[in-house]
């Protein structure tokens, strides 16, 4: 039995994976940004389109937020192939996972969220799948245990991660396409709310656009549900028009400063501060400290406090800069101040 499964994000609560959808760009060219991401995959499509061959596996990477689901359901849309979408955590058994492999045709698109999370048993038994189209389904088990070969389809396998790290060397090797996703820019982020806000129709002004744009911590899920928040803020306190005051007020009321860091954010900078001089400390260390997982701190964090000159990773350990300090309005410590400062 073919398995749709919903595809579920640790950040997105469940009220809003319905608001998240009808914002989900539908075509390409609706994708904002990531121009070397979609320059690639524009090319592969061609190319695959032009030999009538379905596309190569492929593997986005990168903090969550950033665009992964939607960039699979636009290559599946582009490429006129059916979409079938599972998740690392859920595909527990074997049939599982044939149950979706043999549901595909040609050139169709298997998405795999959480790729990292799949049981290595089944993750060899992917590799087949993917290498030769075949998977060997085993009949029974002890003495009269048989296999039968079933060959598939030519699929895609569209592969999404967070934790580039932890896939394995073997899985890594069999996609033919890996595409990291960055944080976006603010002017990449502006053009993201205002077409959100069109689409919700709510009129937004340009500097109340990068005001929600500069504080959505470089990802558009999250400059989504800022947008939500601030219309319903502007709707209730203003006129209805989210103007930059506005924005900047309803901003304030949620706690979102002017990097766009968040609670977690902040504790993680405090607490290197506070309890541990400014670092360096090691990463385990600074997980418990902080209460969050330290592969969770390392990939989701971490890579914006340091895109944005907050922390560093040194080889002893992670260390609060001098901008942190002064976020957070303590003084540095001369040593600090003179090594970050400029
Ligand atoms: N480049 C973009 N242009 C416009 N909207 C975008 C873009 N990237 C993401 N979005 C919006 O952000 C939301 C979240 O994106 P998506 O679900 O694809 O992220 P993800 O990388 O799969 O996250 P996760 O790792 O949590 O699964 C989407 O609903 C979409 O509306
Ligand atoms: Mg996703």
């Amino acid at each position: 039995m073919a398995q749709r499964l919903e595809v579920t994000t640790p950040d997105a609560l469940p009220e809003e994976t319905g608001a998240e959808a009808a914002l989900r760009p539908s075509r390409l060219d609706e994708f904002v940004g990531q121009e070397q991401v979609k320059a690639s995959l524009q090319i592969a499509m061609d190319a695959a389109r032009g030999r009538g061959e379905a596309l190569d596996h492929t593997l986005f990477f990168g903090p969550p937020g950033l665009g992964k689901t939607t960039l699979a359901m636009l290559m599946a849309r582009e490429m006129g192939v059916q979409l079938r979408t599972s998740s690392g955590p859920v595909l527990e058994k074997a049939g599982d996972l044939v149950g979706l492999l043999t549901t595909l045709g040609p050139g169709d698109i298997l998405f795999i969220d959480e790729i990292h999370r799949m049981r290595p048993a089944l993750e060899e038994f992917l590799y087949s799948a993917m290498e030769d189209f075949r998977v060997d389904v085993r009949i029974a088990d002890g003495p009269n245990a048989q296999t039968i070969p079933m060959t598939l389809e030519r699929f895609t396998l569209v592969g999404a991660t967070t934790r580039f790290g932890l896939l394995t060397p073997p899985m890594r090797a069999r996609f033919g396409m890996v595409e990291r996703l960055n944080f976006y820019p603010p002017d990449d982020l502006e053009r993201i709310v205002m077409r959100s806000a069109s689409l919700l129709q709510v009129p937004t002004d340009a500097e109340g656009g990068l005001e929600i744009a500069r504080r959505s911590r470089g990802t558009p899920r999250v400059a989504n549900r800022l947008l939500r928040r601030v219309r319903d803020y502007a709707q209730v306190r203003a006129d209805g028009t989210i103007t930059g005051q506005v924005a900047r007020d309803a901003l304030a009321r949620l706690n979102v400063d002017e990097f766009g860091l968040d609670d977690m954010d902040a504790r993680i900078l405090t607490t290197l501060i506070e309890k541990f001089d400014g670092g360096p400390v090691g990463l385990n260390t600074l997980a418990v400290a902080v209460g969050e997982d330290s592969g969770t701190l390392e990939e989701v964090y971490e890579p914006y406090l340091i895109q944005q000159g907050f922390l560093e990773r040194t080889p002893r350990g992670r260390c609060a800069t001098a901008n942190a300090y002064r976020r957070f309005g303590i003084t540095p410590p001369p040593g600090q101040a003179t090594i970050f400062d400029g």
